[in-house]
This record gives C-alpha cells, structure tokens and sequence, in this order.
C-alpha cells in the first residue's frame, strides 16, 4: 500500500498549468478542477457506482438524503473517504476533488 503512485507528477503540473483561476467567490476556489476530476474518476467512482448501480458514481452526490449540506461537510466526508482507504492524499489533493466535486455537484456558494 505505501507504494501507491496516482498520476504522474508531470501530468499534474501539465495540468495546473493549463487551469484558469476561478471565480473567487467560490469555496474551493483555488482547486484545480481538472486535477481532481481526474482523480476522483480514478481512485472514488468505482466504488460509489457499484454502491448505487450506476455508471458514472453521481448518484451518490445528487440522492436525496445526500450527506453533505455545506462545504466544510464536503471536507470533512472527503477526507472520511480518503482515510478509510488510506489513499494518504495531499491536501492540495482533497482540494482539488472537493473543487471539482463542488462544481460538478454540489454547487455550494
Ligand atoms: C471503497 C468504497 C469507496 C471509495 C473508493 C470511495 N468512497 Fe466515498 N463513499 C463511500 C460510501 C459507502 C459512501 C456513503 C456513506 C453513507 O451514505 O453513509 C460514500 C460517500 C461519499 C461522499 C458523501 C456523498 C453524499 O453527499 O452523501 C463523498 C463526498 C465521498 N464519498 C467522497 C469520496 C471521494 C472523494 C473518494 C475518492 C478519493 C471516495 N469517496 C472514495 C464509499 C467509497
């Protein structure tokens, strides 16, 4: 488990090159979206689908009794995902998927 790599350092840097800054009203708005949507397709998706049957894991986001209610409830749910997984995620990392989780989802001003 300690050898766990996610995507390569020079992708990440590619990738937080290419990315606009936000809105700065947003809560997450300095997440890289790009960054954390790839990472959440592939280390949170697999999971989440075969948990609720569907294909691309959202229905866990948009089901009516959801967790989450506000951004720091995204926080903290996030950060329980990556710990019981032991993903041992970088901040900047858990920023950058509850910013695309944010924008993609949750919608939180
Ligand atoms: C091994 C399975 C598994 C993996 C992998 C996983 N999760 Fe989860 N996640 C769950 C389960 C199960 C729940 C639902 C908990 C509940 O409803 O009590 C959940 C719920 C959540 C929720 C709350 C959704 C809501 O609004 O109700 C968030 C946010 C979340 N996960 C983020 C993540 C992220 C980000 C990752 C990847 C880093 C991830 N999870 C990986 C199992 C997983």
């Amino acid at each position: 488990m300690s050898n766990h790599t996610l995507a390569p350092a020079a992708a990440l840097t590619a990738l937080l090159a290419l990315s606009l800054p936000a809105a700065a009203a947003e809560p997450f708005h300095d997440a890289d979206i790009e960054a954390g949507e790839q990472m959440h397709a592939e280390l949170c998706v697999g999971c989440h689908a075969d948990k609720f049957g569907d294909q691309d894991g959202s229905t866990i986001y948009l089901r009516d009794d959801r967790r989450i209610t506000t951004p720091s409830g995204l926080e903290q749910q996030l950060t329980a995902c990556t710990t019981m997984l032991n993903l041992d995620l970088f901040p900047e990392d858990e920023r950058n998927i509850a910013g695309y989780l944010n924008k993609q989802y949750y919608k939180f001003k």
